[in-house]
C-alpha cells in the first residue's frame, strides 16, 4: 500500500506579510505560489497598497500586523522599515507565530538580541532574510571553497541611489549582507574591523570601504557604495590552491587552479544551479517552521552580523579592534 502523509504533514502553512513594499510584495508573490504555503493576507499601514497586491494575489489586505495574527497564522513575514522590525516581530512572537525578519534584522543589538531571547522563550521559528546567500551563484563559490584554505575575500556591492531613501545607509543596508557572507563562508566570527566610510551625497554613509580578519585568520574586504551608474555584485575567494570568481548578477563562477611554476594555470567555469534566491529562502523557513528544526539562518546569526555593520560606523577610523571591544562599541 502507498504511504499515506498525515493531512498534518501535507496541509499548507498559514503565512502572512506585513509591509508590503518593495521586498514585501516580493515575498507575497512568491509565497503565492509555493505548494506548502497559502497566502492568506498581506497588511500594511497603506491601505491601498495592501489592497493592490491583495488583490493581485488572491489574499485579504489588512491595515496592521494585530489584525493579520488575527486570522491564525503559522507564520509571518516582516518586511516593514527597519526600525519596525522589533516591536512587530516581538508581537508576532508573543502571538506563538513563527517569523522571518526581513535583513537586518533589527536597528540595533539590543533589540536584535531581544527579538532571539522572545523566539527562544516561545519555542518558535524565528529566521533572518540574508536572501544572498541562496542565491545559486553563492552558493556554487560556497561549494567551490569546500575543504580549502581560505586566505582572503574580497565582496563588492554598488550600484545608484535606491529610488527611495531608507533611514540607514549602505553599511547597515548593503554591507550587512556582505558580512553575512564573510562569516558563512568562513565558519569563523569577524574579530577585527577597519572600516572608511563616507557620505559624498546622503545625510548618511553612501560609501564605505570595510576591511576584517576572521578569528580563523581569513582577510576580508567589502567595497560598497550608491555612487556607481551601474549594479555590480562580485565575490573573489583567494585560497591556497584556487582563485574563484563569482558574478552575483549574471551567475557566473570561475575557478582558477593548477598554478604551475611557469606563471600557467587552468580555469574553469562552474555549473550554477537555476533557482530563485527569495523562493529557496521561503522554502527554507517553511521547512523549519514545519520540522522545528534550525532554520537556515538564525536570529544569532543575523544579530552577529548586525553587530559587525554597527561597529563598522561606531568605530570608524579608529583602526583595527578586537571582538571585546566590537561589544563595548555596539552596547
Ligand atoms: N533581503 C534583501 O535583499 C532586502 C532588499 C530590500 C529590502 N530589504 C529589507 O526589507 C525591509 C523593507 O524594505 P523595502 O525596501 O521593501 O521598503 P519599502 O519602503 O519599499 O516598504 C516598506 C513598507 O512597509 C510599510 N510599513 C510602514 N509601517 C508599517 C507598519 N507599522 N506595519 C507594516 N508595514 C508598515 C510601508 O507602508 C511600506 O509599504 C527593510 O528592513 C529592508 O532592509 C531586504
Amino acid at each position: 500500500m502507498a504511504y499515506q502523509p498525515a493531512a498534518e504533514a501535507v496541509r499548507p502553512l498559514r503565512v502572512g506579510v506585513t509591509g508590503i513594499g518593495i521586498m514585501g510584495s516580493n515575498h507575497a508573490r512568491v509565497l503565492s505560489q509555493l505548494p506548502g504555503a497559502e497566502l492568506v493576507a498581506v497588511a500594511d499601514p497603506d491601505r491601498a497598497q495592501a489592497e493592490r497586491v491583495a488583490g493581485f494575489l488572491g489574499c485579504g489586505a489588512v491595515t496592521d500586523h494585530r489584525a493579520l495574527l488575527d486570522l491564525g497564522l503559522d507564520a509571518v513575514i516582516v518586511a516593514a522599515p527597519t526600525h519596525l522590525h522589533h516591536p512587530i516581530a516581538l508581537d508576532v512572537i508573543a502571538s506563538g507565530t513563527s517569523v522571518l525578519v526581513e535583513k537586518p534584522v533589527a536597528s540595533t543589538v539590543a533589540e536584535g538580541r531581544e527579538i532571539v531571547a522572545a523566539a527562544d522563550r516561545r519555542k518558535v521559528t524565528l529566521m533572518i532574510g540574508h536572501v544572498e546567500r541562496f542565491n545559486p551563484a553563492v552558493q556554487a563559490v560556497k561549494d567551490a571553497i569546500a575543504g580549502e584554505e581560505l586566505l582572503s575575500i574580497a565582496i563588492t556591492r554598488v550600484g545608484p541611489f535606491p529610488p527611495r531613501m531608507s533611514n540607514v545607509g549602505v553599511v547597515i543596508d548593503l554591507a550587512v549582507h556582505d558580512i553575512d557572507l564573510i562569516r558563512w563562508f568562513t565558519g569563523s566570527d569577524i574579530v577585527e574591523v577597519q572600516p572608511q566610510t563616507s557620505s559624498a551625497m546622503a545625510e548618511r554613509e553612501d560609501i564605505a570601504l570595510l576591511q576584517f580578519r576572521t578569528a580563523s585568520g581569513v582577510l576580508a574586504h567589502i567595497n560598497t557604495n550608491w555612487l556607481t551608474p551601474f549594479k555590480a555584485r562580485t565575490v573573489h575567494v583567494a585560497t591556497r590552491k584556487k582563485y574563484v570568481i563569482g558574478d552575483l548578477l549574471t551567475r557566473q563562477v570561475t575557478e582558477c587552479f593548477d598554478y604551475r611554476p611557469d606563471g600557467s594555470y587552468s580555469m574553469r567555469h562552474l555549473p550554477v544551479a537555476y533557482a530563485e534566491p527569495l523562493r529557496a529562502e521561503l522554502e527554507q523557513f517553511l521547512s523549519a517552521v514545519r520540522t522545528g528544526r534550525p532554520p537556515a539562518v538564525t536570529g544569532d546569526e543575523g544579530v552577529a552580523s548586525l553587530e559587525i555593520a554597527i561597529s563598522c560606523l561606531t568605530g570608524r577610523s579608529e583602526g583595527s579592534f578586537r571582538s571585546a571591544d566590537l561589544r563595548r562599541a555596539t552596547g
